[in-house]
């Protein structure tokens, strides 16, 4: 098996004819060789294949991992940055999910699209990269009251995780970042390598009005606060480096690891008792809702590594969840789990436009290709920053601490296309505004017990009054922020909806209408303390309650951290991969 395979491989290399690799992935449930694994890992995105490369590197665990999706080999949109997503929102590699009615957005319904591809979210994400802040776990080693989760304990893994490159032009990134705080990981990480206009503009701003906007060298220090250049998951011959690039397509050739694509899991089953607790350690799936249903078992672990979304579909499927609410919609509870599927949040962002004088942006480009930005390109700057005390009028600070963002500003060349449609002619910038920090609380629950059905997804955007409040601020933060001398004569207006909004309300107003998600869904299936009522999993990712299966993806974060979430989950995933080496070997 090992010499047809590694055979195959070069074969591959050679002829550069990447339908081959497929000979390294079954396709075929039936065609699989063996029907228990020491771990079977459901779903191979972005921290099912960290779980992949780490569970397989000392050769003593042999490892399935199933993945609903494709390959990411030759889909040229999972390679090339800039053709990024330009399939949203109907295509082969992606849930095309949608919300239900957002009750705090006007009962607008947004896309909630998932990558269904190896890498997951990784592959068809806009590729920004931020491991958060030290308060962003610190607060979270505090909420579980376990400190192996505090910045100082993670800070190996996240080191373990991602690596700065130099940029696709190679320019001279003194003064852009600071590569004292990297760490020597897979993922390759680097700032753009297409400099646009508005980036000196940007940087120049924040050392004008430093007070309010102070200047960041590098947003993975730990302090995310201030105005920085943005890193990318992008390598230095301008890739996406994703968790299949990164963490997968190197060690498909690895005797003691499958991966069966093309094949959705449709729920776990129990496989007997011990100490009164439910063993699950049967996976059961399928190629359709109607197709005939396989199944495997795991020696040691089933890891399920699904995202926010289908971790708690397929717990609930599998009977773990709100026993009366599993009960009324014909499934037999068998965990009592009330938390399963509720805690969602997400970072509600919505677009500033300002019309510029200029003909030098992207939307020129754009005009020719059809495309908007926001399917396009990410920004070249960001900003994390903190709402003066007088926004949160005597409410708790919903932030993790001083050295996290309430809100984050990005920084585009040109009219991001997120609620409104690109207007027909002119030059634009755009600045995205996002509460980092928000307070409402949304949930995944059942449609269907089909498991090829999508499950209800609820952000509940802006149901907090505070996140509103934070909105307003963010708005209005962007527009002190453009009187800073290098916007002088450049820009020339406001523009669209939010444009015409001056008053706190007009601009929430605005706000409902204008905010979509920027994809970072979080907190389903949440972490908490071994003996609290609460949370989903335990300080060391097993779902209470049952024995042999663990969770290992964005769903298990107690909080959404104040930043980009796909750096986190890279860290979240190297350290559960020591918690089951320490366990195991
Ligand atoms: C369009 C978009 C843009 C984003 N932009 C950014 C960004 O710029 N920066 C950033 O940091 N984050 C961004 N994110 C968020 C980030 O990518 C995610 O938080 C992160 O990748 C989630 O990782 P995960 O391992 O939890 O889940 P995923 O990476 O989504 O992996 C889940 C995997 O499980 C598979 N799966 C699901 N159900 C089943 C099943 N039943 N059977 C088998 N397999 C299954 C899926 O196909 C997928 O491969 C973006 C996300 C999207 C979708
Ligand atoms: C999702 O894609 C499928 C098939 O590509 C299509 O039938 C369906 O209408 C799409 N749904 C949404 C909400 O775009
Ligand atoms: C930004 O500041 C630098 C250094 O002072 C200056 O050379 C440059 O012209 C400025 N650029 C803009 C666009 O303000
Ligand atoms: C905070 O207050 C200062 C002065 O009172 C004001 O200039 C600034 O815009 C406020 N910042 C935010 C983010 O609301
Ligand atoms: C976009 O194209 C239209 C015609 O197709 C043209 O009138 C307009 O000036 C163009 N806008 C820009 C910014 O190039
Ligand atoms: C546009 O820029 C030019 C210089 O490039 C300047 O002369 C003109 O005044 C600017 N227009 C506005 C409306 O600011
Ligand atoms: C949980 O257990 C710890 C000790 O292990 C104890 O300090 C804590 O108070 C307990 N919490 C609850 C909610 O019982």
């Amino acid at each position: 098996m090992l010499s047809s395979r590694s055979t195959a491989f070069i074969f591959c290399y050679i002829l550069l004819f990447c339908a081959s690799v497929d000979a390294l992935l079954y396709t075929d449930p039936k065609k699989l060789p063996k029907i228990h694994y020491d771990f079977v890992i459901v779903g191979a995105g972005t921290a099912g294949n960290v779980m992949a490369n780490r569970l397989t590197e000392n050769g003593q665990f042999s490892v399935l991992v199933i993945e609903a999706g494709v390959n990411n080999e030759g889909v040229l949109a999972t390679t090339v940055p800039f053709l990024a997503p330009t399939s949203q929102p109907a295509s082969p590699i992606l849930w095309n999910y949608t919300t239900v009615p957002q009750k705090g957005l006007d009962n607008r319904v947004l896309g909630y699209s998932r990558g269904r591809i190896l890498g997951g979210s990784s592959s068809v994400n806009f590729m920004t990269y931020t491991r958060g802040s030290d308060d962003d776990y610190d607060r979270w080693a505090k909420l579980v009251e376990d400190q192996v989760w505090s910045a100082k304990n993670l800070e190996p893994y996240y080191l373990k995780s991602s690596r700065l490159v130099p940029p696709a032009d190679h320019h001279n990134t003194n003064g852009q970042v600071n590569p004292v705080v990297h760490g020597n990981g897979p993922v390759k990480i680097s700032v753009p390598g297409f400099p646009t206009d508005i980036d000196a503009r940007v940087i120049n701003s924040s050392h004008e009005l430093s007070s309010q906007f102070p200047f960041n060298l590098d947003v993975q220090s730990g302090n995310t606060i201030g105005i920085s250049v943005v890193q990318n998951t992008v390598d230095s011959q301008g890739r996406r480096s994703s968790s299949a690039t990164a963490y997968l397509q190197s060690i498909l050739d690895r005797p003691n690891l499958d991966v069966l694509i093309q094949t959705q899991v449709t729920r776990l089953k129990q496989s007997g008792i011990t100490s009164r607790k439910p063993i699950f350690k049967v996976v059961e799936f399928a190629q359709s809702s109607t197709g005939p249903r396989f199944q495997v078992t795991a020696n040691n672990e089933v890891i399920l590594c699904t995202g926010t979304i289908n971790t708690p579909q397929i717990l609930m499927l599998s009977g773990i969840g709100d026993a009366i609410t599993l009960k009324k919609i014909g499934i037999t509870p068998i965990v009592d789990l009330p938390d399963v599927g509720q805690n969602l949040q997400d970072h509600p962002i919505l677009s500033n436009y300002f019309v510029v004088n200029t003909t030098n942006t992207f939307d020129t480009e754009w005009n020719t290709t059809g495309e908007g930005l926001f399917v396009d390109a990410p920004g070249n700057t960001l900003g994390f920053l903190r709402v003066n005390q007088s926004v949160l009028h005597g409410v708790a600070d919903p932030s993790a601490g001083p050295k996290s963002g309430h809100f984050e500003m990005i920084f585009a060349d040109g009219f991001a296309v997120t609620a409104e449609a690109s207007p027909a002619s002119g030059n634009y910038i755009t600045v995205n505004t996002a509460v980092v920090s928000p307070s409402s609380r949304g949930s995944i629950t059942l449609a269907s017990t089909d498991p090829f059905a999508f499950p209800n997804m609820d952000p509940a955007f802006l149901t907090a009054s505070l996140d509103v409040s934070i909105m307003v601020a963010a708005v209005k933060a962007v527009r002190q922020f453009v009187t800073a001398s290098p916007w002088r004569g450049y820009i020339t207006s406001r523009f669209g909806n939010m444009g015409m909004a001056n008053t706190d309300e007009e601009i929430a107003a605005a706000s409902r209408l204008g905010v979509v998600t920027i994809w970072h869904p979080t907190s389903t299936a949440m972490m908490s303390p071994a003996n609290a009522s609460w949370g989903v999993v335990d300080t060391r990712l097993l779902v209470k309650g049952t024995v042999g299966l663990r969770i290992v993806d964005a769903s298990v974060f107690p909080v959404i951290p104040a930043g980009h979430t796909v750096g986190p989950v890279y860290i979240v995933a190297e350290r559960a991969a020591d918690f089951i080496k320490s366990e195991w070997c």
